[in-house]
């Protein structure tokens, strides 16, 4: 069967389209932009290219005809129910999700989420196929679409195709597990480019296909045989994420925003120290661990209520996994615990939020915080470390953070800790907590410039002018 092509020179494939729907008050619905980082950081390049967006609407059995939006063109690809428990919330969150991030919770390895993860996979490729143009560029986003660049090009070799890997890719011994670990490799190796956040994600990756297959690398290079006595050549790096930092900086300077700041600490009893924890509620994040330390801060009289306050915002996230119901019960137990053993009537030891906020509230909270905790214990990059660098504008508060997050590689400018360690964590609070204004804000000013160096925009830029440069050769 000849595959049809279409007219976009320029396609993102990602599991989410970048938009979400909203149901208006007559039952009408619209679709109003998500604020990810990508979209942002893509959208010149969809303007200029003509390109159109591939992703899933976020609902099951939601049908939706291509549309336009905010000058893009967005492919919704329908999943049904099933197809969401076994794709979605199944191999990609409770198999892959858990193996790429360590192991911290046990993957569940089931053959019939695999197979909906390739029918799911390759309803994806099709959609984008579809849609491209001849010699186009396809650029496939993340661990939930791994088979998608081998089977995009078998439908459409005329194709240039880059993937990026948004989370970890785990060492050998771990991704040896995966039952299917040469069909999810062969997957990727069907692209020209294939992104890591960290150079250590990029030789976890090597190692794999070497010891798989038994390739040629020379990094960043691995030679695939063709299967006509020739070889491609795959290219496989780091390009580290980042932010749109002047958007957050844009939002951070708005006055409404800082008063709002101002009013938060207000509105926590005025506490001499803020500290903030931001993230999905996710087992990655190691949000007990930073609990703990902080427990034990208060238990030990290290730190008093009243003078310091932390506030946890947990927005809801995959909530239909086992591993988050199980995760939300343990922190909020652990909250509970510390809030009636430390609270008073008039101050909270922990503010605790399940919830999304806005980006505006979001700016003011990171804003109010002195001392912000990023205490993951694995994560591909972490973008709330960088967002709440982004904001500090006023060069001042402290960055605490794990050096299992990809943004440690950058950001050595911040406290790194290791999560585990809760005495660590704790000796790194009391550091943030006493530090004095000069050395805050030496420490701010440099992870400022790193992160000003390398946003969201020369992230898109850097990996699409790799997949350029290989696409014509
Ligand atoms: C991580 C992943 C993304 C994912 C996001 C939110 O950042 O790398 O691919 O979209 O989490 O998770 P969700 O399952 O809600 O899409």
């Amino acid at each position: 069967m000849s595959q049809r092509e279409g007219r976009f020179d320029f396609v993102v494939v990602s599991n989410r389209l970048p938009v979400d729907r909203v149901v208006e008050a007559d039952g009408s619905t619209t679709w109003q932009r998500s604020p990810g980082g990508l979209v942002t950081a893509l959208e010149p390049v969809m303007r200029a290219a003509d390109g159109a967006w591939v992703g899933w609407p976020g609902k099951p059995d939601v049908e939706v005809e291509p549309f336009e939006a905010d000058d893009m063109h967005l492919v919704p690809v329908s999943l049904t129910s099933g197809e969401v428990e076994r794709y979605y919330e199944g191999f990609s969150n409770d198999t892959l999700w858990p193996l790429y991030h360590d192991v911290i919770s046990p993957p569940a390895f089931h053959r019939e989420w695999w197979e909906t993860y390739k029918e799911v996979n390759e309803r994806f490729a099709r959609a984008s196929a579809e849609v491209a143009a001849p010699n186009a560029t396809v650029w496939v986003q993340d661990y939930q679409l791994q088979l998608v660049p081998a089977l995009l090009r078998s439908l459409r070799p005329d194709l240039t195709i880059g993937f990026f890997n948004h989370i970890p890719f785990p060492p050998y011994g771990i991704y040896s597990q995966l039952p299917w670990r040469r069909a999810i490799a062969e997957g990727l190796l069907g692209a020209d480019v294939i992104g890591f956040q960290r150079s250590s994600d990029a030789a976890n990756f090597f190692s794999a296909v070497r010891r798989l297959f038994g390739y040629g690398t020379r990094s960043p290079e691995i030679r695939v045989p063709d299967g006509a006595g020739g070889h491609r050549s795959v290219i496989a790096k780091a390009f580290p994420i980042s932010i749109d930092v002047e958007s957050f900086e844009e939002v951070a300077r708005r006055p409404e925003v800082i008063e709002r700041a101002r009013r938060i600490r207000q509105d926590l009893g005025d506490p001499a120290t803020i500290m903030l924890g931001v993230d999905r509620l996710d087992y990655t994040k190691g949000i007990g661990h930073r609990l703990k330390a902080f427990g034990e801060l208060l238990r030990d009289k290290s730190v008093s209520t009243g003078d310091v306050t932390l506030v946890q915002v947990a927005s809801p996230s995959r909530e239909r996994v086992e591993a988050y119901m199980q995760l939300r019960d343990e922190i909020e137990l652990t909250v509970g615990r510390i809030n009636g053993d430390f609270s008073t009537i008039s101050h909270p030891a922990i503010a605790y939020l399940h919830h999304g906020y806005p980006r505006e509230e979001m700016v003011a909270l990171y804003l109010a915080a002195d001392v912000m905790l990023v205490t993951a214990l694995r994560d591909g990059m972490n973008l709330v470390a960088k967002e709440y660098v982004a904001c500090r504008h006023d060069e001042d508060g402290v960055l605490i953070l794990s050096e299992f997050a990809g943004a440690a590689d950058e950001l050595r400018n911040a406290l790194l800790v290791n999560p585990h360690d809760i005495e660590g964590i704790k000796e790194a609070m009391l550091q943030a907590i006493e530090m004095p204004k000069r050395e805050r804000s030496t420490r701010m000013r440099a992870l400022r410039r790193r992160v000003r160096e390398n946003d969201v925009a020369r992230w898109s830029q850097t990996f699409l002018d790799t997949l350029r440069h290989v696409g014509h050769r």
